[in-house]
């Protein structure tokens, strides 16, 4: 096998074999192929595409590649739920600890920042101490502890999708349904889960911007889930604007705060709710939705999914006291609207770049990241705004960046006479 003559059958649109995937994936983990090479796969695969059984087996192979936990006769039912990404999505981070105090295990391995959209491992290191790269022993020992922790790709724990994904973030080469299918399925399969749904976003601020290439994830997803024995549901839902009030890194964990103590914004709330309905009825602890829905407001009224969040944080090292006033941004500006009338359009995905100039995302691989920059949305789709009103608070800690991010987000929206709020569940 010849890497350059795999890479050129997928640049000519040809299936490539078990084989020949299984031989690229290897070599590109142990390092003889080299990350030039593997780039322009993924570009091929970018622009050719790939079958539903190269898809398949592609992601058999990146499983393969590292180890599979195994809660041997786990009396709780074991789930996850994965984003394909968005702006503003902390939603994992308040899924995890609820379903947790529902008497769900949720090992979660999750991602960093990804292309325009923000990561929840990237989230979370903005609690001082935490460690999300623990070994295979100590996270199911996590787990095992709390029913929930969440952790990143590591050198055992889905090592095919570490490399190939921070290579992806660099490349241009994440919006491909293979590549993310692959990615998604890699690390959910590898936690040993018996139950997943998965949250396709669609819009402007989603790598699937029609609804015909998420329902086509979504049947990919499904099969191959079912094959693995695993229940599988999917919900659709918008990114035409960012979720919730905020986006960026430490905010996010102190609005994932607010939304378990109760004060979390309708759209994030609905989302998260939705998604955990159904875990909890495939775990079979609630008969229907209403009741699912009933229980989750329960664990939020009750604080006991917050001290799910609070074990998962203290368990994995991280130190929340004074959380607000360490990630303290040291600047802020506010970006006004320069006219009169509603909302009609909010270019997520440039505020996703816009974050990442901000401080929240990698441009280079080994970027340091401002753990307080963020942005606050005090407006969104179907408001009516006033001139100059404030539409933005922009924050962080380097006020070079955020005098340019600033500039930058003032060509993110329009403002029209007729506009109406977005729908969330799609
Ligand atoms: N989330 C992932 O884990 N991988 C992708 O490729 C996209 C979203």
């Amino acid at each position: 096998l010849i890497p350059a003559d795999i890479i050129s059958k997928k640049r000519d649109g040809q299936a490539l074999s078990k084989n020949e995937l299984n031989y690229f994936i290897k070599e590109y983990l142990s390092g003889s192929i080299t990350n030039s090479q593997m780039s322009a796969l993924l570009m091929a695969i970018y622009f050719k595409g790939m079958s539903d059984r190269e898809t398949f087996v592609l992601l058999d192979v990146m499983l393969q590649s590292g180890s599979i936990l195994n809660f041997e006769n786990s009396k709780e039912y074991i789930a996850d739920k994965h984003s394909t990404g968005g702006i503003g999505d902390k939603v994992s981070l308040i899924l995890a600890p609820l379903m947790a105090a529902g008497g769900l295990k949720i090992p979660m391995i999750a991602g960093r920042g990804l292309g325009f959209t923000g990561g929840t491992v990237d989230k979370i290191e903005s609690i001082p101490n935490i460690n999300t790269n623990p070994s295979m022993e100590v996270f199911k020992d996590w787990i095992i502890k709390n029913r929930c922790a969440i952790v990143v790709q590591s050198n055992k724990i889905a090592p095919a999708d570490k490399k190939i994904y921070s290579l992806r973030n660099l490349t241009g080469t994440v919006p491909s349904l293979p590549l993310i299918c692959s990615s998604i399925l890699s690390k959910k399969i590898a936690e040993g889960i018996q139950g997943l749904v998965m949250d396709i976003k669609i819009g402007n601020g989603a790598f699937l911007k029609t609804k015909k290439d998420a329902i086509s994830l979504g049947r990919l997803i499904t099969n191959i889930g079912t094959f693995y024995d695993i229940k599988t549901n999917i919900v659709f839902s918008s990114m035409d604007q960012p979720l919730g009030r905020f986006a960026g890194l430490a905010c996010e964990v102190t609005e994932a705060l607010e939304c378990l103590n109760g004060n979390g914004p309708n759209d994030t709330m609905r989302i998260t709710f939705e998604l955990g309905s159904h875990l909890f009825l495939q775990a079979g602890i609630v008969n229907d939705k209403n009741a699912a829905l009933k229980k989750m407001q329960a664990l939020i009224d009750s604080k006991k999914a917050l001290k799910y969040f609070k074990s998962m944080v203290n368990l994995q090292g991280g130190q929340l006291d004074d959380f607000k006033n360490i990630t303290k941004p040291k600047y802020e500006q506010l970006v006004h609207s320069n006219k009169s009338g509603i909302i009609n359009f909010m270019d997520t995905e440039k505020i996703g770049w816009a974050l990442l100039d901000l401080g929240c995302g990698y441009k280079k691989p080994d970027d340091k990241l401002d753990y307080t920059a963020g942005i606050e949305f005090y407006k969104k789709v179907g408001d009516e705004v006033k001139y100059n009103d404030p539409l933005y608070r922009v924050f962080n800690s380097d006020l070079i960046r955020l005098e340019k991010v600033s500039h930058l987000l003032l060509d993110t929206f329009n403002i029209g006479n007729k506009g109406k709020p977005l729908e969330l569940i799609l």
